[in-house]
């Protein structure tokens, strides 16, 4: 049995449940590996006195990059710098990658495939979308007899905790989010969470794989939860959808896309309704297998560890055989304004005159369909029925009885 050295770049919540599956699964991996997996280095800029393998950290990545008998390379700094520059030199170096970054995926997805591609070695990247979910190989693999047209999601397991603790418990949305930090899902800054940047970064990765080209986080709509109140979740519920903040893409006739991220109405009916706490679900629609649904942990250690891990074995198994990951360039006019595709939407606004309010909604969206009718509390909620998006916002433009207005999708 032969040795395979392995090197993890970052010991943060991941990179730490790297370390501790790699080394308490040893006998395991190695038995189905058939080579031994060796955590050589850890690179971190911090120290860890005191723990069973503090004599493996390393402050300097040339040392990974020079050490010819470091095979993969594991990725689990996060952010763009220097992440990208260490994982470019490695796959330069004919050094196989994992990584957890969606956001560097994300950025620089298309070319980090196309090193990996021309030094015939890995870049592999499970972890950055769906945490422990294995999504993005059966994708790839399973479903390649398809042409996918549709992938959606709940794609960020913070949110999804803080809207379900919301939900269930009434519970504050800064006590959510706190929680959801002390449990290691939420990232370094949480804007990238509730401000829907993280769910934008899986939506562009799951997008370029579902549809073959680059979607880059730029050319995707991006909205978070930070406007949903608790009035939202109560008329959602009144009217049969619970909120979800949801990643949306879509392969028109044309050829181009749409990819959204955005807190949308789903009904209680459809299966991402029951998706609660720090659990993701990926759709995918093919065109042979209709709908496939992936569901599990999104975020957390030992969960995001697992994904990675798999990838490290998936490495070590074939160091001389390239995998199937791959996508072409994005192109700027690729990605279409969502705003000219067809929707249905939720409305919610403080009115002065509810009887009034009522009658010039009605005469400008005649099939409006009222939640709640506030004569207690000076407030209205609606469904609109379908139209194109724009037309829709500029009719709730119009209406001058509405005030504070909030808007928000209908997933039917
Ligand atoms: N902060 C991310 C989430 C971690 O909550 O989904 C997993 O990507």
């Amino acid at each position: 049995m032969q040795t395979v050295n392995v090197a993890v770049m970052g010991h943060g919540v991941v990179g730490s449940g790297v370390v501790e599956v790699l080394l308490s699964h040893e006998k395991n991996i190695a038995a189905k590996v058939k080579n031994e997996i060796n955590v050589k280095y850890i690179l971190d800029l911090r120290d860890f006195p005191g723990l069973d393998y503090s004599e493996r950290f390393i402050k300097d990545f040339d040392l990974i990059l020079k050490d010819e008998s470091v095979k993969v390379v594991v990725e689990v700094m996060g952010g763009i710098h220097p992440a990208y520059e260490y994982v470019k030199a490695c796959l330069e170096a004919g050094k196989s990658v994992c990584t957890s970054n969606k956001e560097l995926v994300a950025a620089h997805g298309a070319e980090l495939l196309k090193i990996a591609g021309e030094k015939n070695v890995n870049f592999l990247f499970e972890a950055s979308v769906g945490g422990g979910i294995p999504v993005l190989r059966p994708i790839a693999q399973c479903l390649s007899a398809n042409d996918l047209y549709e992938v959606f999601g709940i794609l960020n397991g913070t949110t999804n905790f803080i809207l379900t603790k919301m939900i269930r418990e009434n519970m504050a949305f800064e006590d959510a989010l706190a929680l959801a930090q002390q449990l290691g899902y939420a990232e370094r800054n949480p804007s990238a969470d509730v401000d829907g940047h993280d769910a934008c970064r899986k939506i562009c990765i799951l997008a370029s794989l579902c549809f073959g080209k680059h979607v880059y986080p730029e050319q995707v709509r991006t909205e978070g939860i930070t406007k949903i109140t608790l009035a939202d979740v109560e008329y959602a519920d009144i009217a049969g959808y619970v909120i979800k903040l949801i990643g949306y893409s879509k392969l028109l006739e044309d050829g181009k896309i749409t990819a959204d991220v955005y807190p949308a109405l789903v009904p209680k009916n459809n299966q991402l309704a029951g998706v609660d706490d720090v659990f993701n679900a990926v759709m995918v629609r093919g065109d042979a297998v209709g709908d496939v649904l992936f569901y599990g942990r999104g975020a957390g250690k030992l969960p995001t560890a697992s994904a990675v891990v798999a990838d490290v074995i998936d490495c070590v198994k074939h160091l001389n055989a390239r995998k199937y990951l791959s996508w072409e360039d994005g192109s700027k006019d690729y990605v279409v304004d969502s705003k000219t595709v067809k929707t249905r939407l939720y409305v919610r606004a403080y009115v002065d005159d509810i009887l009034n309010a009522k009658t010039e909604v009605f005469s400008v969206i005649s099939d409006a369909e009222f939640i709640v009718t506030g004569e207690d509390k000076n407030e209205v909620a609606f469904l609109t029925p379908v139209g194109v998006e724009a037309e829709l916002k500029e009719k709730i433009t119009s209406l001058k009885q509405l005030k504070n207005t909030s808007v928000l999708h209908v997933l039917d």
